[in-house]
C-alpha cells in the first residue's frame, strides 16, 4: 500500500489548484488535500467541495493556519512577495514545502530561507515545472549522453506572446515590480534554471538589456477610451479584451473572474469594471517588454536569453550548440530535433511525449510524481530543490542589476 502524503496549501489560486488536481490525479492514496487557506472565502469554498476538505480546516488567516501543523507537505501557491515569509512559518512548524516561482528577487531573503531551511532539515523543492516537462528531459538526456560533444553555446527564446504579455504582465498580477517580481524572474527563471541544469554549471557572470517600449500611454492610438467598454477602437484593437476574452476564448480568462462555471455574463461584469478591461496603453504597468540577457557559465559554456512579447504564440525555442551535433527545441513548431554532425537528424514531436491536458508541457503533473517518489522513497533523480534553485534567482537579480545599469556586466556572488 502507498504512503499517503496529507498536503495544506495557503494560496488557493490558479496555481495553487493545480497542483492539488494534478496530486488527486494520481490516486487518492498518494496525496490527501486536508487544509486550506487563502484569504478569499469563495475560493475556499470552491476547494473544499472539490478536495473533500473538511469545513473546520479551512482558513482566511495565516497565523491561525500556522498556530500548527495540518500535514505533512505545505504547498506555498501564493503571490511572488509572499513567498519566503510563509516558507519561513512553514518550516518553523514543521512542514516540508513545495513552494511556488519564484521563490524572491532578494538576494537577502533567498539566503535566509536556505539557512532556515537547512537548520530545520525539512524538504523545499521549488516549481521549476519545465525540468520535469517530457521535452526539457529530453534535451537534457541528449546533452547528458555526450551525442553532441561538449556544449559550446545555448540560444533561448521566451516568446511571451503580445495576448500573453497583455494579460499577466500589462493588466495583470506581474505588470508591476511594486506587486511581483522583475519579469526576468517572474517569467523567465524557468529559463534561468534550464540553462543552469543543461549547462551543468554555476553561471559566473551575467548581462542585460531590455525596457518597457510599446505598452505605455505615448503609444496610445488617438482619441482611444481608458477602457475597451467604451473604447472607438473596440473590435479592431488587437488588445480588445471582449475580443480576446470572451471571442477566442483566450486562457487566461480563468483569473479574469472567480466565479465557477466562467460565464460571459461574468466575464462582462469583470472587464467593464475590473483591472483586465483597462486600455494596455493606460495601466500602471512598470515592467519590461523585451529583454536580451547574456551569460558565461563556469565551465566556459556562454548562452542567451531574448524574452520578448512581441510574437505572435507563446512557446520556447532553444538551440544548444555542440562540438559534434546541436539541438533545436521549438515549442512553437511542436519538434525536438537532434542532428548529430554529418549523421541523420533524429526528429521528436513533442505532442507524441506529453497528453496535451497537462499544463507547462506535462511539467505540471510530472513536479507532483517526482515529489510524491522523494517524499516518500527519497528517490528521484531529478528534484527541483531549494539549494539549486537559487542559483537561477541569483542569476535574475543579476540580469535586472545589469539592465538597470545599461547592461554592466555583473560577476556572479555564490556565498550562501
Ligand atoms: N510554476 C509556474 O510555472 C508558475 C506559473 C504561473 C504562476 N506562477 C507563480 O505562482 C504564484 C501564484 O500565481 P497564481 O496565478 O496562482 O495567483 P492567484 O492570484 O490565482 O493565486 C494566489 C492566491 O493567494 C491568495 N493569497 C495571497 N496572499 C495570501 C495570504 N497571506 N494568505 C492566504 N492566501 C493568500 C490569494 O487570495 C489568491 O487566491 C505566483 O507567485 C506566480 O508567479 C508560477
Amino acid at each position: 500500500m502507498n504512503k499517503t502524503i496529507t498536503v495544506s496549501c495557503i494560496g488557493v489560486g490558479q496555481r495553487g489548484n493545480i497542483y492539488m488536481t494534478e496530486m488527486l490525479k494520481l490516486g487518492k492514496d498518494k496525496y490527501k488535500i486536508v487544509s486550506l487557506c487563502d484569504l478569499k472565502t469563495e475560493r475556499l469554498e470552491l476547494a473544499k467541495n472539490n478536495y473533500g476538505v473538511l469545513g473546520s480546516n479551512l482558513f482566511t488567516d495565516e497565523d491561525e493556519f500556522f498556530k500548527e501543523k495540518r500535514s505533512d507537505l505545505l504547498i506555498v501557491g501564493t503571490n511572488d512577495q509572499d513567498h519566503v515569509r510563509l516558507c519561513l512559518k512553514g518550516l518553523k512548524v514543521g512542514y516540508d514545502i513545495l513552494c511556488e516561482k519564484p521563490i524572491s528577487d532578494k538576494e537577502d531573503e533567498l539566503k535566509e530561507l536556505l539557512k532556515v531551511q537547512q537548520e530545520t532539515g525539512h524538504k523545499v523543492v521549488i516549481c521549476h515545472v519545465l525540468r520535469y516537462a517530457p521535452a526539457f528531459m529530453t534535451i537534457k538526456e541528449y546533452v547528458d549522453s555526450g551525442v553532441i560533444g561538449q556544449v559550446v553555446m545555448i540560444d533561448d527564446i521566451e516568446n511571451v506572446g503580445y495576448s500573453h504579455q497583455a494579460h499577466s504582465y500589462v493588466r495583470g498580477n506581474w505588470r508591476t515590480t511594486k506587486e511581483a517580481a522583475p519579469m526576468i524572474l517572474a517569467k523567465c527563471c524557468h529559463d534561468l534554471d534550464l540553462l543552469v541544469w543543461l549547462a551543468n554549471s554555476k553561471c559566473e557572470s551575467i548581462s542585460s538589456l531590455g525596457d518597457l517600449r510599446y505598452f505605455k500611454k505615448e503609444n496610445q492610438p488617438v482619441g482611444a477610451s481608458s477602457r475597451c467598454k467604451d473604447c472607438k477602437y473596440r473590435g479592431s484593437c488587437v488588445f480588445d479584451a471582449y475580443e480576446l476574452y470572451i471571442k477566442q476564448n483566450f486562457w487566461g480568462r480563468v483569473a479574469v473572474t472567480d466565479k465557477r462555471p466562467i460565464t460571459e455574463e461574468a466575464l462582462r461584469e469583470s472587464l467593464d469594471n475590473g483591472p483586465y478591461g483597462r486600455c494596455v496603453f493606460e495601466c500602471d504597468n512598470d515592467v519590461v517588454d523585451n529583454q536580451i540577457t547574456m551569460m558565461r557559465f563556469k565551465n566556459g559554456i556562454t548562452a542567451n536569453l531574448r524574452m520578448t512579447a512581441f510574437t505572435a504564440c507563446g512557446g520556447r525555442i532553444m538551440k544548444i550548440y555542440g562540438t559534434y551535433g546541436q539541438i533545436d527545441l521549438d515549442e512553437t513548431r511542436g519538434v525536438i530535433e537532434l542532428k548529430p554532425f554529418g549523421k541523420e537528424k533524429t526528429v521528436t514531436q513533442i505532442s507524441s511525449l506529453i497528453d496535451a491536458t497537462n499544463g507547462h508541457g506535462g511539467g505540471d503533473h510530472g513536479i507532483v510524481e517526482s515529489l510524491y517518489d522523494f517524499l516518500t522513497k527519497e528517490q528521484s533523480k531529478n528534484i527541483s530543490l531549494l539549494d539549486v534553485s537559487i542559483e537561477s534567482h541569483l542569476m535574475g537579480i543579476a540580469a535586472e542589476k545589469s539592465r538597470i545599469h545599461g547592461g554592466e556586466r555583473i560577476v556572479i556572488n555564490h556565498d550562501k
